[in-house]
């Protein structure tokens, strides 16, 4: 059972509880509800301005609203208050209009239809190592980020984003920047003149050129590239009306940004992690060399990689693109004995939640192997929860695993990433987990050392 209660809403405004402000949960949102979590347990009512929420942190508890009481609410105000970047996309829009598109989306994702795309997965990657040396520096965030981004744009739009990657990924990334600020996104009305909401327009504009190009050019070509953008652009109504460019818009640039930055940013904590794991990396590596010997990966590999499932695992564990979620109540009930009223907010924390000792021993330790003998079937439901639940659950789930299992085998049996020096890496909660400054790494080949002749005559070591 969860822990008793310790903070009940207070009964009146004289009671506010005054250290709800919005300076922590803005400048460290991670520490921010860790620090809830210990004075107060598993449930607790936040409280500022008129403005009401319970953060839940017992997975029994997170259940009753991702899952039981699903129906009782919308998604939060952060997402909501992000409605003119999404419009009525999957991730934002409610009620029969979000379960109809999803009914649509949802056979591009199926595990058949998901299969088909570990071809482009891989070849991505390779692509993207063809242009690695070894030696060399990179920030290997900025890598994932360009790479899955190509992906998404390939697998379920049949579009070699390529070239727009660069310009595509600038702009994403700076609006999930500008999102970091709670605050400001709730506050301040997106239409007003502001410096950051005028940022925020021109990001979003220049995403929507390249993403009505393509809607454009499918459109123009009639061709059906039997992709995701096709499935879409298909689907009819029951009075046989077709999706407009404007929901198409509002469909895609969603898929861009939830199908890219949540997996880059999960490889990119990975490499971290591997990188100051030794261990971890040289079984990675025994697994990789036993499975694959010198060829890439495939769908058919994926059973046998097991290790390096359990490293992604691992990583969602300890760094979860999507931190927390938030609901907003859209009629009144009780969680666990606490009135829930129309309007309040209920807040759950993926980054507390997946480090409690109560569900993890060395919950501060990256140990893959804690995944071996099905940890997972012995925990409750939600003590891990990377995807959400119920039925607003990540579309992309399956997607994502495939995808960053596959780059991490395709890569991690071509190099060795190694941190570079004094770069300081740093978890930025915005809208998702990302490192701040990125990740700084040297490129190290695996590939055999072999002796060869110098010109000089003596030996050299040479990596490929
Ligand atoms: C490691 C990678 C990923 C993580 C951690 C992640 C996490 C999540 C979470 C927690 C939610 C639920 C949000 C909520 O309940 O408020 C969600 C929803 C969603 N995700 Fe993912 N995601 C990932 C990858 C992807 C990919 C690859 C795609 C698509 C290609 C995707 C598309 C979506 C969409 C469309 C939704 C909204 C679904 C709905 O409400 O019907 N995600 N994701």
């Amino acid at each position: 059972m969860w822990r008793a209660t310790r903070n009940r809403f207070p009964a009146g405004p004289s009671e506010l509880l005054k250290r709800w402000s919005f300076g922590p949960l803005n400048n460290n949102p991670l520490e921010y509800f860790t620090g809830i979590a210990r004075e107060y347990g598993d449930i607790a009512g936040l409280r500022i301005l008129n403005f009401r929420t319970i953060f839940v942190n017992h997975p029994d508890l997170i259940e009753e609203v991702l899952v039981t009481h699903a129906r009782m609410y919308t998604k939060g105000r952060v997402l909501r208050a992000n409605r003119h970047v999404f419009g009525e996309g999957l991730l934002t829009s409610e009620g029969d209009f979000w379960l109809r598109q999803r009914r649509l989306t949802q056979p591009a994702f199926h595990r058949a239809r998901i299969a088909s795309y570990a071809a482009a997965m891989v070849e991505y990657s390779q692509r993207m190592m063809d242009g690695w040396r070894n030696g060399e520096e990179r920030d290997v965030h900025r890598e994932m980020l360009r790479l899955t981004l190509q992906i998404v744009g390939k697998t379920l739009f049949d579009a070699d984003v390529e070239r727009d990657a660069q310009e595509v990924g600038k702009s994403l990334e700076l609006l999930l920047e500008i999102g970091a600020n709670f605050r400001r996104t709730i506050f301040v009305p997106h239409w007003l003149p502001t410096p950051a909401n005028l940022r925020v327009k021109r990001e979003v504009a220049q995403i929507e050129r390249i993403i009505y190009r393509i809607i454009a050019e499918r459109r123009a070509s009639g061709r059906d590239a039997g992709d995701l953008l096709s499935m879409l652009l298909a689907a009819q109504d029951e009075d046989g009306s077709r999706m407009t460019d404007k929901q198409l818009r509002d469909e895609t640039i969603t898929l861009f940004l939830a199908g890219h930055e949540t997996t880059a940013s999960t490889l990119s904590w990975t490499w971290w992690l591997l990188a100051q794991s030794p261990a971890v990396e040289a079984r990675l590596h025994a697994e990789l060399d036993a499975v694959l010997g010198d060829r890439a990966p495939t769908l058919d590999d994926l059973p046998k990689l097991v290790y390096a499932g359990h490293v992604i695992t691992e990583s969602l564990r300890l760094y979860p693109a999507a931190w927390g979620l938030a609901r907003l109540a859209v009629e009144d009930h009780e969680i666990a004995g606490y009135p829930v009223t129309r309007g309040m907010g209920v807040t759950m924390a993926q980054w507390v939640v997946h480090r409690d000792p109560r569900w993890y021993d060395a919950p501060e330790e990256f140990r893959p192997e804690r995944w071996e003998n099905d940890l997972l079937k012995r925990l409750p439901r939600f003590a891990y929860f990377p995807f959400g639940g119920g039925p607003r659950q990540c579309i992309g789930n399956t997607f994502a695993l495939m995808e960053a299992t596959l780059i991490l085998a395709t890569i991690a049996r071509k190099f060795r990433l190694r941190l570079v020096a004094d770069h300081p890496v740093v978890p930025l909660a915005s809208i998702t987990l990302r490192p701040r400054h990125g990740v700084r790494v040297k490129l190290e080949s695996r590939e055999k050392k072999e002796a060869v002749p110098s010109s000089n005559g003596k030996q050299a070591a040479v990596a490929d």
